[in-house]
């Protein structure tokens, strides 16, 4: 066999005592055979994996094997439990074909420690929109986490920009074996397999993952279930996740708690959405009992949808249905829980902004109730945004800015401390990165840093 390992390594879903490993063999990446993800015969393979507390795996070594499944396109999900807390580990795969990179991950911390997390958010990565250079220096950050916050693949037909194509199958994904071809075209760039390989990720998925601006169960045609079936099984399949789907359901929202200092409660604006709401009921339930009984230091809502009201002004709609200002009474619910600490994180419209969330928007002498940060994308290329109209026309909005990049942050008992990470090119590779802004809260208002580039 080939090198199978062509679709790099993956760890997530950090644990104080756990982590899960990820990889997807594929002898043929792009292989647009329905019968052949990846290129792989439609049989068992035998994986075995080593996790070391060092990178030449000499220290504290665990290993196991695991069947790689024709049924999950060849993926492997290993949950590995009894790790120490806040811990760097190193880990790798070996097949008959070869063996795969290193990969590093980390354990999240302890329930009691107050150490400050260091955590990244990225989100919205076309591939076809360019060169994937800003996770090359999110992946040298090695930090704690990264969350992805939705967009990791487009289902859409190849688009106008084609700064690198898609290859085969360019048209829009509606079958299984589309998906998996989509997500191998993606996971083929050596920079997203840098940035998984240099730290657990904790995703959550947006609408492109599926279908444009779709919500629950679509339509609820059998086309459209099935469709949505055959999403989710491909998000799993290339995805370091710890569930899978059952009965056509993927459980995403989830909490993931780093000692004293941060929970990180990741939202799934999705599969749940109905008529009224952006959770639905028993979504919305979990997030407001947990932000009102969390012992932890600071919330925060990881998930794709900017949250704050975002008047733009000019020809209707001025307020966008496909966001949190299409459910304004549930954002309030949310918002009136005056959850202490409350950031949420946020992607979606490529472009990056800073915002602090009030109780009332409207209300100039409403109270400031906590702090927005909307990663920018990594490649998506963003509509034509008139920032400083939408700035002036929102009080509560204090920064935008129009490039693509990341959020780098440090979240600590004192303070949170978010850096918008950009970089100025993405139509070839190469490109340096420096910090357009930094901004630091410690639980109300938002104060700006002057920052130089670095
Ligand atoms: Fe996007």
């Amino acid at each position: 066999m080939a090198n199978p390992f062509t679709l790099g390594v993956a760890s997530g879903e950090p644990l104080p005592d756990g982590v899960v490993l990820w990889t997807r063999l594929a002898v043929n990446p792009l292989s647009a055979d329905p019968a052949r993800p990846g290129g792989m015969a439609p049989r068992a393979v035998e994986v075995s994996w080593q996790l070391a507390e060092d990178e030449r795996f000499t220290q504290g070594l665990r290993q196991g094997t695991a069947q790689a499944l024709p049924a999950w396109a060849h993926s492997v999900h290993v949950r590995v439990s009894g790790l120490k807390a806040g811990t760097d580990y190193f880990y790798r795969f070996r097949t008959g074909g070869g063996q795969s990179p290193v990969g590093r991950t980390r354990t999240a911390d302890d329930p009691e420690s107050a150490r400050p997390v260091r955590f990244a958010v990225a989100s919205c990565q076309r591939y076809e929109h360019g060169f994937y250079t800003a996770y090359r220096h999110l992946a040298a950050e090695r930090p704690d986490v990264v969350f992805h916050v939705g967009d990791y693949i487009y289902e859409s037909r190849q688009s106008a920009r084609v700064v690198r194509p898609l290859g085969p199958l360019p048209g829009e994904t509606s079958r299984l074996h589309e998906y998996r071809q989509r997500y191998a075209r993606y996971k083929t760039d050596p920079d997203l397999q840098a940035a998984h390989a240099a730290a657990p990720w904790v995703p959550t998925w947006d609408d492109h993952e599926v279908l444009d601006n779709y919500r629950g169960r679509g339509d609820g045609s059998a086309a459209f279930l099935r469709r949505r079936d055959a999403a989710y099984q491909a998000y799993y399949e290339n995805l370091p996740i710890r569930v899978r789907p059952q009965g056509g359901n993927l459980q995403m929202y989830r909490r993931r708690t780093y000692g004293t200092v941060a929970d990180f409660m990741v939202l799934d604006v999705r599969q749940h959405r109905d008529a009224t709401t952006m959770l639905g009921a028993a979504q919305e339930q979990w997030l407001l009992s947990r932000l009102v009984t969390s012992p932890v230091r600071w919330r925060l809502l990881v998930q794709p949808l900017f949250f704050a009201r975002r008047f733009v002004p000019g020809p209707a709609p001025n307020l966008r249905g496909d966001s949190w200002d299409g459910h304004q009474a549930q954002r309030s619910r949310i918002l009136a829980a005056n959850a202490p600490g409350l950031a949420v994180f946020s992607g979606d419209v490529h472009n990056a902004w800073a915002g602090e969330l009030k109780a009332d928007f409207l209300d100039p002498g409403s109270a400031v109730v906590g702090a927005e940060f909307v990663g920018t994308s990594i490649t998506s290329m963003p509509p034509a945004t008139d920032g400083p109209a939408v700035l002036a026309a929102n009080p509560h909005l204090k920064f935008f800015d129009d490039h693509r990049g990341y959020l780098s942050c440090t979240v600590s008992g004192e303070e949170l401390r978010v850096a918008f990470r950009a970089v100025d090119f993405v139509d070839n590779p190469g490109a340096p990165v420096r910090t357009v802004a930094e901004f630091v809260t410690k639980g109300s208002g938002l104060t700006s840093e002057n920052t130089s580039s670095k």
